[in-house]
């Protein structure tokens, strides 16, 4: 496996077991991690996050905690003791619930004798509009300002990364600097289909402006043949590096 495939995070974005499993027993190790979000998680439970660990696969929990501190410290607990690979908060639940989570984890992960999962957040979801953050959740500040704010505060909070769009993904370096983690979804390689993505950019190029790890979803999973479509897209990657 190549550094470059760690890089890759296969989002899990169907409705069953069965079908979750038939992509990790297929791709393993192959891939850094793959993403379980509210649909699968909620329609399995924990145990799912197991049979993907069986199978050689890490796990992104992507449920975006938001919540009072006292609680989201507690689902950071239970989280470090599924052993998942990484997980998320909302960085909009402010500085004290962000620094009570990443506290929980370090003193659970002590306290097991394991390495802590990576805890990222995420700033303003990339379906919103600029309108819709201004008119509707009153905040006055522009777009931009408001992902380079958050993803400061994220920073300043002990987290390890946050969760942006590829557009977001320079500014976000220029105010974090390059001790801070990048993930980064809406990802296409340059022959693939947009789907609904609107804001994508090639992994080549999300490397490039740099990117630490790409959650990639339908380009993977509904592939005819999920392992090209891997060693596509890390062919693509190593362009950026050369
Ligand atoms: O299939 P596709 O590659 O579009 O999947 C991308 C994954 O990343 C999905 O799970 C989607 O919900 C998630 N995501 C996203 N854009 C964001 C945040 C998360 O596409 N801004």
């Amino acid at each position: 496996m190549s550094a470059l495939s760690d890089q890759i995070i296969v989002a899990l974005d169907v409705p069953t077991r069965e079908e979750a499993l038939s992509i990790v027993e297929e791709l393993g190790a192959k891939v850094g991690a793959y993403k379980i979000g509210m649909q699968l998680y909620n329609a399995c439970g924990p145990e799912i996050l197991q049979a993907v660990k069986e199978r050689n696969g890490r796990v992104f929990l992507d449920l975006k905690f938001h919540d009072i501190p006292n609680t989201v410290a507690s689902a950071a607990r239970v989280a470090a003791n599924l052993d998942v690979f990484m997980f998320n908060v909302h960085a909009s639940g402010g500085s004290a619930m962000m620094k009570a989570a990443a506290k929980a984890l370090q003193e659970e992960a002590a306290k097991q004798g394991k390495k802590r999962p990576l805890l990222i957040a995420v700033t303003v979801l990339t379906s919103m509009s600029e309108e819709e953050l201004q008119d509707e959740i009153g905040v006055s500040r522009a777009m931009a300002e408001q992902v380079a704010a958050l993803a400061k505060l994220t920073k300043e909070s002990g987290l390890d990364g946050v969760v942006a769009s590829p557009r977001e993904i320079k500014i976000i370096r220029e105010v974090c600097g390059e001790d801070f983690l990048i993930v980064t979804p809406g990802i296409r390689p340059a022959d693939a289909a947009a789907d609904d993505q609107k804001r994508i950019k090639t992994p080549r190029d999300a490397v490039g402006d740099g990117a630490d790890y790409l959650v990639i979803g339908r380009p993977i999973t509904q592939a005819a043949n999920r392992s090209a479509a891997v060693e596509a897209i890390v062919a693509d990657m190593e362009l950026a590096i050369k």
